[in-house]
């Protein structure tokens, strides 16, 4: 075991989730072993503990983990319980480490980001509820950041990744696991299998893009080998480390293979795609791209088709950039929809608390009390369960429910690498004259509200400030404007536009349309262009 002596490095402070940068960051000089020991101190120490390792995959997960399990060795754990290859998606790793009890997981991956040595890489740690670390404990984790003086870290050989089963590393026992097998177990507890293996029998048609990211083999294993789809259903399934070159980000921009194959004449019924470390999913019908806002009211309208949620659920949450769309259902079914802060780990509590079953995002994120991570497989197989039992296609229960509830018409545009002074001087202003805006037209609309948004936890009492800038209008739109946490370089402005729509006449529309007046407005109100020096987003979801 050797103390090796290190000074605290500039940037360490986590964001949404966990810690993201450029890769060849991560690789310099004491970077993941700083901040790693600081993860340790940050949260009592390792000794006597069991963490779950795992990641995406991406370039230097396996090098990056051998630190890990070594300085986890030094440190006193007790065991480390690692996918095989050093593999686990984000949500079998939350899973895992509430199946068996461990203290904590060390997640790797930077998610959706693009991978490689020219990409990104992220670390974050999950507590023993197998959730995301809390803004407490990252705060502590920082602060161990800034006054690091050394490291553990023990001198041996590499841990086998590959070999199944338990190995020594010091004092230290290193279980690998199979990353697919629990996490496929704990699908089948809470899914109907026969009732999808039936669908899938009666010539019902899917593509699954997992993008060459990590549910490759968690999606091969549980569509095609359990539950008979077709071979060829998932497409990209072979995890790289750099993702085939690409972005593994599922939404209409980058999984764009799969949406030429859903909006092509011979479309299958259903499409699905996941991201870098499975924890976000998109879905698309037959020429029907479903947004992640709507896709969680319904599955919010439908769950109890599902076995495990056949009881109904405790009530709802969305992050607070998330459309209206799951309020109206939750307020229909009669049960609490409660609004937080944009980052998973705002839900923990909530969900720990027994308050809600499910909960989402517009972020293309959605999952239940299964595990304390979104899940993207999970959303892919409760979609699946309700229309085997529904019968219907994606294109009619999207109907049906915007003809029960309305529609909130919803488009998110991001602004990416704006510089940061810019960014902040944009929200500065805008700020400053929220208490004055309402009553005000900007471009023809009238703002009814304007706030910045704030959340009280209310299991934990915590209180979370500076989450966004809200507009409303009058007539039901409404704007946000919120600087991402979880970009690597320069600022990211994501403004979230949504306008629901009750006439029925109007539930068909084309949403950049519907939305284009309260893009002007919000363009107009906080002078974006002309403070940004950008005209036009570079994304649009
Ligand atoms: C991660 C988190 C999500 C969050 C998303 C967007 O995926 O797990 O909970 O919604 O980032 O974050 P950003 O700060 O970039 O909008
Ligand atoms: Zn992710």
């Amino acid at each position: 075991m050797t103390l090796i002596e290190t000074t605290p490095i500039a940037g360490q402070k986590p964001g949404t989730s966990g810690l993201r940068k450029r890769t060849a960051v991560f690789m310099g000089p004491h970077f993941l072993e700083n901040y790693v020991q600081a993860t340790f101190d940050g949260t009592g120490g390792a000794a006597g503990k069991t963490y779950v390792v795992g990641g995406d995959g991406r370039y230097f997960n396996d090098r990056a983990i051998q630190v890990i399990l070594r300085m986890a060795a030094a440190n006193g754990a007790l065991r480390c319980i690692v996918g095989q290859g050093g593999i686990l998606s984000t949500p079998a790793a939350s899973n895992l480490i509430r199946k068996t009890g461990a203290d904590g997981g060390l997640i790797l991956s930077a998610s959706h980001n693009p991978g490689g040595p020219d990409a990104d890489f992220g670390l974050k740690f999950n507590g023993a509820n197998g959730g995301p670390a809390s803004e407490s404990v990252t705060a502590e984790i920082y602060a161990r950041t800034q006054d690091i003086t050394a490291y553990h870290i023990a001198e041996t050989q590499d841990v086998d990744l590959g070999a199944l089963g338990q190995q020594r590393l010091g004092d230290m026992v290193v279980e690998i696991v199979d990353p697919v097998a629990d996490y496929a177990a704990l699908m089948e507890d809470l899914f109907d299998f026969n009732a999808i293996a039936a669908l899938f029998q009666g010539g019902f048609t899917m593509r699954f893009d997992a993008m060459h990211a990590v549910t490759g083999p968690y999606a091969t294993a549980i569509l095609e080998d359990r539950l008979g789809a077709a071979k060829g259903t998932v497409m990209n399934g072979t995890p790289s480390e750099d993702f085939g070159g690409g972005h593994p980000d599922p939404n209409p921009i980058w999984a764009k293979d799969l949406m030429d194959v859903m909006y092509a004449d011979d479309a299958p019924d259903f499409g699905a795609a996941s991201d870098g470390d499975g924890d976000r999913n998109m879905i698309v019908g037959r020429g029907a791209y479903v947004t992640p806002s709507d896709s969680l009211a319904l599955l919010a309208s439908k769950a109890h088709l599902a076995p495990g949620y056949q009881g109904g659920l405790a009530g709802v949450a969305r992050s607070m950039p998330t459309s209206g769309a799951v309020d109206r259902v939750a307020e229909a079914l009669g049960i609490s929809c409660y609004e937080t802060p944009t980052g998973w780990k705002f839900f923990g509590t909530l969900l720990d608390a027994g308050k809600v079953t499910l909960c989402g995002e517009e972020s293309a994120g959605t999952g239940s009390d299964h595990v304390r991570e979104k899940d993207g497989l999970w959303a892919v197989l409760l979609w699946l369960n309700i229309l085997a039992e529904t019968k219907m296609s994606v294109a009619d229960l999207m109907a049906e429910m915007w003809g029960t509830y309305g529609r909130c018409y919803y488009t998110r545009h991001d602004y990416e690498d704006v510089e940061a002074d810019r960014a902040n001087a944009m929200f500065d202003g805008l700020r400053a004259r929220l208490g004055d805006l309402a009553g005000e037209v900007f471009a023809g609309q009238t703002v009814a509200w304007a706030d910045e948004f704030a959340y009280d936890d209310p299991v934990d009492g915590s209180h979370a400030s500076a989450q966004g800038l809200r507009v409303g209008f009058e007539g039901g739109g409404r704007a946000v404007f919120r600087l991402s946490g979880t970009g690597t370089v320069g600022a990211t402005i994501r403004l979230y536009l949504e306008q629901l729509e009750t006439n029925a006449a109007r539930l068909g529309l084309d949403p950049a349309e519907v939305l284009a007046p309260i893009n002007a407005a919000a363009l107009a109100l906080s002078d974006l262009p002309a403070v940004t020096g950008r005209d036009a987003p570079n994304v649009i979801t």
